[in-house]
């Protein structure tokens, strides 16, 4: 395993959240001083990452254990609980163990206070990634204490584990875009052949992180995101701690397992390859949502990490270039599979459901000029094609 010079805990970061709190406490987004080098000490860098069995949580161990880090992870298979067999993430999990040497997994439940407190204590891990989550908008309403608990109570958890051992150490949410509730539906839009798109020009860039994420419908899953959210942020405005929030559109990859109520692009997919109706629920199949692989998500987070900002919030998704409506992606997969696209329409749309979301991602790009997105549309859906056949499905 590559070694990396190990980065001091940061100059400005003095253990003890009293001086975190004087030294840091700010109502403004703040780049992190910047790290001194412990010169001699050499050790491979510790990274933390919760939800390692789901799409983004095992992009990122494997493209961090690639950069030399050494990654732990936790998971307790809990997208099985929520979705069902279909759901199911062990498969995930064993390929990490069984490909990645060093990889560890903690099977733990981030509603484990006490035992995620104990994990981060013995690890101390130089950085943290909080990916574990129930995800779906549609599900929360039917498990709305699971819901909470796990993403809101979980990411409090985590949070406040990282604060007591490891204050220093950058700490990335993934949030989603669903904190906006449906207030991107007050947009005005224009209808076009095949997608709706906005017709207001200030939005012609997409979605910014400017848009108010109060006194709009979130559905509980938004709630439970929006609490998270500005916990985090809270934790770097403060506590002082680098951490950052990442409002996610739609965001896939090979190892995504789609199911009808999360992961609209990797579960379409699937049906198109096993012939099965996909369902569209109203705004006439032209909601348009951007897409972003799940490695230049990881890539994103690797560029936070070397040049880490306290209480930041990035949309993070494919941009313009990357969305689709649904009957754009109907054709797109067409093309690839040679396959034709069944569907059924139910009339009304999912409750709060964006009619078209894209995201302006103007300020990532600024803050991180090295980043961008790097994967096509056609070719994250190539790639979803290949992961499901891999699986066995076709
Ligand atoms: N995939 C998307 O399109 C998308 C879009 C926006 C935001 N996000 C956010 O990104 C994050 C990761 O999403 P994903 O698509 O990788 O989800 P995923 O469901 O594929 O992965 C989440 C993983 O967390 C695990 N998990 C769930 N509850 C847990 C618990 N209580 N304790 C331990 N592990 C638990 C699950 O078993 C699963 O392996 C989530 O916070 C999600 O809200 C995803």
């Amino acid at each position: 395993m590559q070694l990396r010079s190990f980065a001091l805990r940061g100059p400005g970061f003095a253990r003890g959240p009293s001086s975190i709190l004087s030294r840091h406490a700010s109502s403004e987004a703040q780049p992190c001083p910047a790290r001194r080098r412990r010169s001699r000490v050499l050790r491979a860098r510790t990274l933390l990452v919760t939800g390692s069995s789901g799409l983004i949580g095992s992009e990122v161990v494997r493209h961090f254990h690639r950069a030399g880090y050494r990654v732990e992870g936790v998971d307790n298979n809990q997208r099985a609980a929520f979705f069902g067999p279909q759901g199911d993430t062990r498969w995930v999990q064993r390929q990490l163990v069984a490909e990645l040497p060093g990889f560890r997994h903690n099977e733990l439940d981030v509603r484990d206070r006490r035992g995620l407190a104990g994990l981060v204590k013995a690890l101390r891990p130089d950085a943290i990634v909080h990916a574990a989550a129930q995800p779906s908008h549609d599900l929360a309403a039917t498990i709305p204490f699971d819901d909470f608990e796990t993403n809101a109570v979980g990411t409090l958890n985590l949070l406040e584990a990282a604060r007591l051992s490891c204050p220093e150490s950058p700490f990335v949410f993934m949030s989603t875009n669903k904190v906006y509730g449906d207030r991107p539906n007050t947009i005005a839009l224009v209808e076009k052949e095949t997608r709706w798109d906005y017709a207001d020009p200030a939005f012609a860039g997409g979605i910014p992180e400017t848009l108010s994420i109060d006194q709009s419908k979130h559905s509980l899953f938004g709630v439970s995101k929006v609490a998270a959210d500005v916990a985090v942020q809270e934790y770097g405005r403060y506590f002082g701690m680098p951490t950052c929030c990442l409002r996610g559109g739609c965001l896939t990859g090979p190892a995504h397992a789609g199911v009808e109520l999360h992961g609209f692009l990797s579960y379409l997919v699937r049906c198109n390859l096993e012939g099965r109706p996909y369902r569209v629920y109203g705004y006439l199949g032209k909601q348009v949502r951007d897409n972003i692989h799940a490695e230049d998500v990881a890539r994103f987070i690797a560029a936070f990490l070397e040049s880490p900002r306290a209480g930041e919030v990035y949309n993070i998704g494919g941009g313009k270039a990357n969305s689709c409506s649904i009957l754009e992606a109907f054709a797109l997969v067409e093309g690839i599979t040679g396959r034709p696209q069944n569907s059924s329409y139910v009339d009304a749309n999912r409750v709060g459901d964006h009619v078209c979301y894209y995201s302006d991602l103007a300020r990532a790009r600024s803050h991180f000029p090295g980043w961008d997105v790097s994967v096509t549309l056609p070719e994250i859906l190539s790639d979803l094609v290949a992961g499901w056949t891999k699986r066995g499905v076709a």
